[in-house]
């Protein structure tokens, strides 16, 4: 029996990069998976190939920001499938200003409601289930540069990857010894869409060097693959070949 047979297991972000490379991973280990995401288009694609595969998925378009997106995903989830086992907090955005010289507060505040409190949202709303069965899993996608800023990933960026990832250890802290587990994926650079939106996009060369999707959802495997009992709490995972940044550090400088 596949190990993650009838989890039920929530992934942000799912239409495209690192979430759907998790959702169809984890829909192949025999999980039910709710995917969620702003375009409907993506998530549908997803969803089509989960079928195709032989697995068991919805698609529950929702934009992490609007009031009651979290109660409303989760509650789409249970009415769906049950109780739900496993929170991938994959959805991620940025500004477009990557200096701290140009990032203003409108945009520092949507990449934490997005980034920081749509987790923390979802976190919450997922919370009395998993309290009341004393089994759970959280995951969170992170970044790199929460360790190591760099302007590449831009200020707002990497402050609201660190916020996040210190919320994930407050969750151990304050679950674990009721069965709740949260781990934080600390990624480098990943050839996936979200790249496109550096000032200086990353071209074929510089792609080549990066990790895959996949391999971030193998990493992700891994954390909810292990027994409640074990608890990876963090993962730094960066691509073997460091390649030359520093005309991207540049760019990024300028906007
Ligand atoms: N690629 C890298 O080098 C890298 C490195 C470190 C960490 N990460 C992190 O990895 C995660 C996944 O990103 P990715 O690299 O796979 O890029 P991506 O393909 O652009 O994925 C980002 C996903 O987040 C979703 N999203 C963004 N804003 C949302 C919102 N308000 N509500 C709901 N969903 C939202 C997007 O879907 P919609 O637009 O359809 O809503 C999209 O599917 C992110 O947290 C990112 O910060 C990436």
């Amino acid at each position: 029996m596949p190990p993650l047979n009838n989890q039920i297991v929530i992934v942000t972000g799912a239409g495209s990069g690192i979430g759907r490379a998790s959702a169809l991973a984890f829909a192949a280990e025999g999980a039910s998976v709710v995917l969620v995401g702003r375009r409907t288009n993506l998530l549908t694609a997803t969803l089509a190939e989960i079928n195709e595969a032989g697995g068991t998925a919805i698609s529950v378009p929702a934009d992490l920001v609007e009031p009651n997106a979290a109660e409303t995903i989760v509650a789409e989830a249970t009415s769906t499938f049950g109780a739900v086992d496993m929170l991938i907090n994959n959805a991620g955005t940025n500004t477009t200003a990557r200096s701290i010289r140009t990032t203003d507060a409108t945009s520092m505040d949507y990449v934490m409601r997005v980034n920081v409190t749509g987790p923390m949202l979802l976190t919450q709303a997922v919370l009395p289930g998993m309290l009341e069965r004393r089994h759970g899993t959280i995951i969170t996608v992170g970044s790199y540069a929460a360790i190591n800023a760099s302007p590449m990933a831009g200020a707002a960026y990497a402050a609201s990857k660190s916020a996040v990832a210190n919320l994930m250890e407050n969750i151990n802290h304050e679950f674990r010894n009721r069965g709740i587990r949260a781990c934080t994926i600390y990624p480098g650079e990943v050839d996936t869409p979200i790249l496109d939106g550096r000032a200086l996009v990353p071209d074929d060369d510089a792609r080549r060097t990066m990790m895959h999707s996949d391999d971030m959802a193998e990493i992700i495997l891994l954390c909810a693959r292990l027994p409640q009992r074990a608890l990876i709490e963090q993962v730094i995972v960066r691509p073997t070949q460091l390649r030359d940044t520093q005309a991207d550090v540049e760019a990024a400088l300028e906007v």
